[in-house]
């Protein structure tokens, strides 16, 4: 089975930094024994050209972070699908729970920017997740059904081959050193994979864990065999130390 591995670059990066990193995954490389190993990296816009010219030739998936809903026009700020096409752009991120806080992104944003995505042959990775005080209060699978109650109905009709990536990611594990109970990650990823039984898609959707994945916690994660892949921020930034993650 595939495992895909998600840089999550935030706004940690410079184009100094991305350099040094680049070097470093010439240099070193990534050991990947079955060839079913895929690092993509999420950079933020001002570095996508950038990096995209510096990763050529080279396996990695190039990312970005969010995009418009509006295709084009008198969105000043926006970042267009068309720009992340011609970029070669193959990943886009959705729904963090960074852009829900900070950008007031909405389910209804989201799930329009998922059949953009989709339309345009761009995987999306939509991000989901409960807060703390969620969790406690036993609201877990109900938060998670509602952030993908609009798209779950969308892919009852959808046949197409895209890769579809939805990302559980709780918000009291993002960027905290904090990561669930093994129990609960099996129970909510377990839920998630009931929930897409019926999908004509279904073999084409893949299920991320993201939120203080780190050399110190991805062995544990890793046992876990419903999860695909994962989202990583912090630990990202650094070359060696995804290395070290990617080849745990
Ligand atoms: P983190 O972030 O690995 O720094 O916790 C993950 C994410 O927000 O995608």
């Amino acid at each position: 089975m595939a495992m895909f591995y998600f840089a999550n670059w935030k706004m940690y990066q410079s184009f100094v930094s991305i350099k040094k990193f680049v070097q470093d995954y010439k240099k070193y490389g990534l050991s990947n024994p079955h060839n079913d190993t895929y690092l993509g990296i999420a950079a933020s816009y001002e570095h996508l050209y950038f990096l995209q010219q510096k990763l050529q030739r080279t396996s990695v998936l190039l990312g970005a972070q969010d995009c418009s809903f509006f295709l084009q026009g008198a969105y000043t700020g926006q970042v267009a699908l068309q720009s992340l096409q011609e970029m070669q752009v193959s990943f886009c991120i959705i729904g963090h729970s960074e852009a829900r806080r900070y950008l007031g992104h909405t389910d209804q944003d989201i799930f329009l920017k998922f059949k953009m995505l989709v339309a345009a042959g761009i995987s999306p990775i939509l991000s989901i997740g409960e807060t703390l005080q969620q969790k406690e209060s036993g609201q877990t699978l109900q938060v998670l059904c509602d952030q993908l109650e609009q798209v779950l109905q969308f892919l009852q009709s959808y046949q197409g081959d895209l890769i579809i990536f939805i990302a559980y990611e709780p918000l009291y594990a993002i960027g905290t050193g904090i990561v669930p109970q093994e129990k609960e990650l099996r129970d909510v990823f377990y839920c998630l994979h009931s929930m897409i039984q019926q999908l004509p898609a279904q073999q084409n959707i893949r299920f991320l864990y993201g939120g203080s994945v780190s050399q110190s916690t991805i062995v544990q994660l890793k046992n876990i065999k419903e999860i695909s892949g994962f989202l990583i921020g912090k630990a990202s930034i650094d070359f060696q130390e995804l290395k070290k993650i990617v080849e745990s």
